[in-house]
């Protein structure tokens, strides 16, 4: 028998999961593909059951993996998707649908926070995709929901309270409801009591904790005979962090998913860097991270795909933009198809392509559409200063990770060397590092990220191509001004 653990990585369209060994190899995985249920635009939501039905499935479907034959689960941790609300009733039961990181229902709500405490709360920025409006957004909508609410908890807590019956929530995920202090790490019960928001705080802990095992029924539909110890986990951008070894002050990530981070780790004295930068605890206890998020990073080039390029894979777009020039050939794009977190924290704002002409060709789209989302992530690179910090190095992971061009591309507009790893499982490896760690395979985190992690050849920047892009960049820099107004009146169009 081999001890393996299991990383499960509650995404927005899939929950992901892999079995690692002691030595870091990946053993098996699977994925589960998952629905999003949009009532309205802008309304993004999910049914916790379907979270909880997917792990189950995809747990059995990875035991019979034939690499799975002779293997025993010793530890199972979690990176979940952040800041969607899920409201429990007094039995734990969900009393509606989980209202999702990217729902931008909430300005209303937004803006009563903000007449009541300012622009900032606990260091962060006031944004529709965090906890503590959609708390206020059911208060005010759903009065009957409200009063039968016993505690909330965010996707991942959810399904691990369904494995092991423990209820709690851990940091780095509490630090993106806008109720958690990251540094007194306790909630901020004064911002509730202003609000009236009742007792409704699950206990926390750190994102290594030991929480519980799988409880008997699960052993049963599992068909497990061994107890299996639940961990944690993290926040999904804390843990692809963790996964690629971004652990440590001044390093930097970029993870371009459904949305598109810039994650830069701080050391823990507060820093407050404006322009809805997020700062957020990561999985690690003494150390935060600042971060930009593009609402649609991936999911821009998901719609042109299937907008312009239907029946083609992301490969053959990439290669099409690819054939284009820098620039597009005079094409900008700006990629806020769901309004925009960082810098703008604008849920009305609207994407859009600037400089069509003539010959515009389809290879330009998807050159714009790319550079757009490319763009977008530099802003926050920029704000976040880590630009004129001595380290301009970056991990890069997720789709922008996985193909030369757009690597390359990355490291020309960031001016900065790109790294990316050379296995990479996403989020999910950070979950079954916690789970290694905490099943005492390793003394540290850092230990069993120097065990588990390697990195393959890093892209340089051409300075020459970062300075034609940064010609194109501040021309993007203006679109959003220049459209905002436009976009909003679009919308009010009935
Ligand atoms: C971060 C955020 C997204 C989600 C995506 O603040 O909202 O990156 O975590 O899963």
């Amino acid at each position: 028998m081999e001890d393996v653990v299991l990383g499960i990585d509650m995404g927005t369209s899939a929950i992901k999961i892999i079995a690692i060994n002691k030595k870091g190899q990946v053993v098996a995985k699977t994925s589960v593909g998952l629905n999003l249920i949009q009532i309205q635009p802008g309304y993004n939501e999910q049914d916790p059951e379907s979270w909880f039905q997917a792990v189950i499935k995809g747990i059995k479907s990875l035991l019979q993996e034939k690499n799975m034959k002779h293997k025993r689960i010793v530890g199972v941790s979690f990176s979940g998707q952040m800041h969607g609300l899920v409201a429990l009733d007094d039995n734990y039961k969900p009393l509606r649908n989980a209202i999702l990181w990217n729902d931008t229902r909430t300005t209303e709500q937004c803006q009563m926070i903000r007449n009541e405490f300012g622009d900032t709360l606990l260091t962060n920025p006031i944004l529709e995709g965090f906890t503590l409006p959609k708390l206020l957004w059911m208060q005010t909508h759903e009065p009957e929901l409200w009063q039968a609410l016993e505690i909330f908890v965010l996707p991942k807590d959810y399904v691990r309270f369904r494995l092991t019956g423990d209820i709690s929530m851990e940091y780095s995920d509490a630090a993106g409801t806008l109720l958690l202090n990251p540094d007194t790490k306790t909630w901020d019960e004064t911002i509730g009591a202003q609000l009236s928001l009742g007792d409704i705080y699950p206990k926390l802990v750190e994102s290594h904790a030991f929480v519980g095992n799988f409880t008997e029924e699960i052993k049963q539909e599992l068909d497990l005979n061994y107890d299996v110890a639940v961990f944690a986990g993290g926040a999904d951008n804390a843990c692809g962090a963790l996964g690629a070894g971004v652990i440590k002050a001044e390093q930097t990530l970029c993870s371009i998913g459904t949305s598109g981070v810039i994650l830069s780790c701080i050391s823990n004295d507060k820093q407050n860097f404006g322009n809805n930068i997020h700062h957020f605890n990561h999985v690690l206890s003494n150390i935060t991270y600042a971060m930009g998020v593009t609402l649609s990073a991936g999911d821009s080039l998901n719609w042109l795909k299937q907008t312009l390029f239907d029946n083609e894979s992301f490969d053959d777009v990439l290669n099409q933009a690819a054939q284009s020039n820098i620039g597009a050939n005079g094409l900008l794009f700006t990629p806020y198809l769901q309004g925009e977190r960082t810098p703008h924290g604008d849920a009305f704002i609207r994407g859009s392509y600037i400089g069509l002409h003539s010959k515009t060709s389809k290879s330009d789209i998807a050159r714009a559409t790319v550079e757009g989302i490319t763009y977008s992530l530099y802003e926050s690179y920029r704000y976040m200063k880590a630009s004129e910090s001595s380290n301009n190095q970056i991990v890069s992971i997720g789709g922008g990770a996985k193909n030369s061009f757009w690597m390359q591309l990355q490291a020309d507009v960031f001016n900065a060397k790109v790294i990316p790893l050379k296995y990479e499982e996403g989020p999910g490896m950070g979950a079954a590092m916690l789970a290694a760690y905490d099943v005492g395979w390793f003394e540290s985190m850092e230990a069993c990220a120097d065990a588990f992690i390697a990195y393959g050849e890093p892209f340089l920047p051409n300075q020459q191509k970062h300075e034609l892009y940064q010609q194109y960049f501040e021309v993007y820099q203006q679109i959003y001004q220049q459209t905002q107004k436009l976009t909003h009146q679009l919308l009010k169009i009935k």
